[in-house]
């Protein structure tokens, strides 16, 4: 069992050993911030908090796990908890990937992810948790059981069935045996989990699931008598030996129909001082990971400003806590005990550890993108999109903060400063290569820059601030700007590597996911992005924007077009807007967005051709044909690498040598378009493989095989 945490901030014996010693200059100002807090029997070692996020890996890739979790208490995270972590086989949520917890079996997995955050000083937190309506139990096909007879809460054809007082019962035998295996696997904050209506403790809690007529609903009390009951299981079962969290929704945001204002306060009467630390969240996991394009920083805090007041338990809350002086503001308010994060400790592990060490200019902020939970949806190992090494820790080697030393004198030219080459030169240069960054225009960001002018897309201009003040620092990085290059001028310059960063460029003729050939677009205004982000104005007040990419850009090109008055027509072949950013959480609220900006949707259409005055489109399943009126037509389709100065260079591979030059690859948008995370990613890929023997044959990676069973 760990017990008390109250070491130095930062045990030195425990430094990932390239991290350089800073001399301890923190602002006065941020002191509070580092003060230890008692949780019950444990102590936080300051006030950094990492509530549970799932990551793709869970109990799939536990050792990639426990490395990530590893790297956030070498970062500073005093708390670093799992993600939710499933009970019984009874109730899970299969595809997704979290944490399980069923038997004996499952400790080992998670006594590894303990005794990495151990080896740093920090306390190891564990989310256990009973889906409710939420378990389709695809994988082990039990019955699901929940508050009441309710269809599950994805489209799986699947219901639960009212749980009565027999399984009450078994599901407070379920969790005690939870809790008891994870005190052995050696956590040190076990949650009683209740938010985000994604559990049987909250979906009972609240009015908006729980239409029981016995002792579990209709009043309040009645309502919170299974999470009273957890409770008081949860703290007889650690004896003293674990700290008890309780993670509650405080709002519901659907007003008297679930959980309000008046109802936690009530609960915080009836059971406020039962947990030894709560955990405050506001609506569904849609609210509370709220995109930077639909909420701000400390977005949460009306909602949660004086329930601390109704507990004399430290309370930890959330809002993409970036800024060092809104979590001051948070705690010297009397908000806050601890700021909780989840985003901010995926963007910048180090995030603790920097305002300790008074570098605050080496932050990398969360953008808000909430790329990172799209990795819960697509069922693949998490990734950020200003931590390219989120998910890489143990299966590639990367860290957040250190690069490898470099193995050789070469120098690099890379060419382009948009995430990818921004990326690159960072890395290469923090790995000691002299580097160049040629930048064709006056300045740096690339799609970046120019996205982040887009309506609700500000905050994605952090990817070039934090990248931009990192090169400065780097004294063998030179940024070049206004050069355009050639591959003879390239040539010239003798550099022993080429990174061609130089992006991509929409397509204007329709080539997408729906039609594979050029379409016919004739006697009308066509545009792509890149001519609307450089400032082009489509010629009439009618507009169709045909969104076939079917992520964020279609939708916010739209948005921009109906903010500057023209009347928006905005075509998809998918049923829905935006159709992929269910994965980043925001696809409603883009819909919605869209429609009250009088936004007219045409879905499942494809468009296929336009003349003056018109476009045509089809539907996608009976091909029956429509004209719709319009002026201009905007594509958003697909993109085409500009990846000609490396298409050159290989063209004269023969001349390389007597030019000194060793290598020449395309990097990022300019290999292939993607992400701006994927482009950062590939950035940091290039610059991580410089010089190092590499198998192009073999898997790239470590991974975990899950080995066969004893057969028979
Ligand atoms: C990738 C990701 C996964 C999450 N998974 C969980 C989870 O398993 N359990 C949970 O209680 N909250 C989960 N959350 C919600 C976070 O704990 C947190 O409350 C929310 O993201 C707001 O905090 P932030 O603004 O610091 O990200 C998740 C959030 C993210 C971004
Ligand atoms: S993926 Fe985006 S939202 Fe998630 S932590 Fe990284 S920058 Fe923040």
């Amino acid at each position: 069992m760990a017990g008390r945490h109250t070491g130095p901030i930062f045990d030195s014996a425990h430094r990932h050993p390239a991290i350089r010693e800073y001399p301890a200059m923190r602002d006065p100002r941020y002191d509070i911030l580092f003060e230890p807090v008692p949780l019950g029997p444990v102590t936080a070692r300051n006030r950094f908090f990492q509530v549970p996020h799932c990551n793709g890996m869970g109990h799939h890739h536990p050792t990639a796990h426990a490395h990530m979790r590893g790297v956030k208490a070498e970062g500073g995270w005093a708390v670093v908890c799992t993600e939710e972590v499933e009970i019984h086989p009874s109730s899970e949520v299969s595809p997704y990937i979290e944490g399980r917890l069923w038997d004996d079996a499952d400790i080992p997995a998670l006594a590894r992810m303990t005794e990495k955050i151990h080896e740093h000083g920090s306390l190891a937190g564990i989310e256990p948790c009973h889906n409710g309506i939420h378990g389709a139990n695809m994988y082990t096909r039990e019955t699901g059981m929940a508050v009441g007879h309710l269809p599950v809460g994805t489209y799986d054809p699947v219901q639960v069935r009212r749980m009565d007082a027999d399984d009450i019962l078994a599901l407070r035998r379920w969790h005690r045996a939870a809790v008891r295996r994870s005190l052995e696997a050696g956590f040190d904050v076990v949650y009683v989990y209740a938010a985000h209506g994604l559990n049987t403790i909250g979906q009972f809690l609240s009015r908006k699931y729980n239409l029981r007529t016995d002792g579990y609903g209709g009043s309040l009390e009645n309502r919170a008598r299974l999470l009273r009951e957890m409770l008081e299981d949860t703290l007889d079962e650690v004896d003293g030996r674990a700290a008890v969290a309780c993670r509650i929704t405080v709002d519901e945001l659907v007003g008297a129909d679930g959980i309000d204002r008046p109802d936690i306060e009530g609960v915080l009467g009836l059971v406020g001082e039962l947990p030894d630390v709560w955990d405050f969240v506001v609506g569904e996991w849609e609210n509370d990971s709220s995109t930077s394009r639909f909420a701000p920083e400390a977005v949460h805090e009306e909602y949660v400003r004086g329930l601390k007041a109704l507990t004399s338990k430290p309370v930890v809350g959330v809002g993409r806590f970036t800024s060092p002086d809104t979590m001051v503001r948070m705690v010297r308010d009397g908000v806050l005990d601890m700021i909780g994060a989840a985003r901010p400790s995926i963007a910048d592990p180090f995030l603790p550890r920097k305002i300790e060490e008074g570098r605050l200019e080496d932050i990398r902020e969360c953008i808000g993108c909430n790329i990172c939970v799209s990795g819960d949806g697509t069922i693949s190992p998490i990734r950020c999109t200003q931590n390219p090494s989120m998910g890489e820790e143990w299966r590639r080697g990367w860290h957040p903060e250190v690069m490898r030393p470099k193995t050789s004198d070469a120098s690099v030219l890379v060419v382009g400063a948009g995430p990818a080459g921004l990326e690159a030169a960072m890395a290469l240069g923090k790995r000691g290569h002299r580097v160049v960054l040629a930048e064709a225009t006056q300045a740096l960001g690339g799609r970046v820059a120019r996205e982040a002018r887009l309506p609700g897309l500000a905050e994605w201009i952090r990817v070039l601030d934090y990248r931009r003040g990192q090169l400065d620092r780097l004294p063998d990085v030179e940024i070049a700007y206004d050069s355009r290059l050639t591959a003879e001028e390239v040539l010239e310059y003798g550099f022993d590597h080429v990174a061609v960063a130089t992006g991509c460029r929409w397509r204007a003729d329709g080539v997408g996911r729906w039609h594979l050939r050029p379409i016919e677009l004739e006697g009308i205004q066509i545009l792509t992005p890149d001519d609307v982000m450089a400032g082009a104005e489509p010629e009439g007040g009618r507009v169709v924007v045909y969104d076939d990419d079917h992520y964020y850009l279609g939708g916010v090109v739209a948005e921009a077009l109906a903010r500057s008055g023209h009347a928006v027509t905005f075509v998809t072949p998918a049923a829905r807007v935006s159709e992929w950013t269910v994965n980043t959480l925001e696809q409603v609220r883009i819909q919605r967005r869209m429609l009250e900006a009088g936004i007219e949707i045409v879905p499942s259409r494809a468009v296929d051709g336009a003349s003056a005055g018109a476009v045509r489109t089809s539907c996608v399943y009976t091909s029956e044909v429509e004209e719709h009126a319009a002026d201009a037509l905007v594509l958003v389709t697909s993109r085409l690498p500009d990846d000609g100065v490396a298409a050159d260079l290989v063209a004269r591979a023969g001349e390389w040598e007597a030019a000194g030059l060793t290598s020449v690859r395309a990097v990022g948008d300019a290999l292939c378009p993607g992400t701006i995370a994927a482009a950062v990613w590939d950035g940091r890929r290039y610059a991580e493989q410089l010089g190092e023997p590499l198998d192009a044959d073999g898997v790239p990676f470590l991974r975990e095989i899950a080995g066969p069973s004893p057969d028979g």
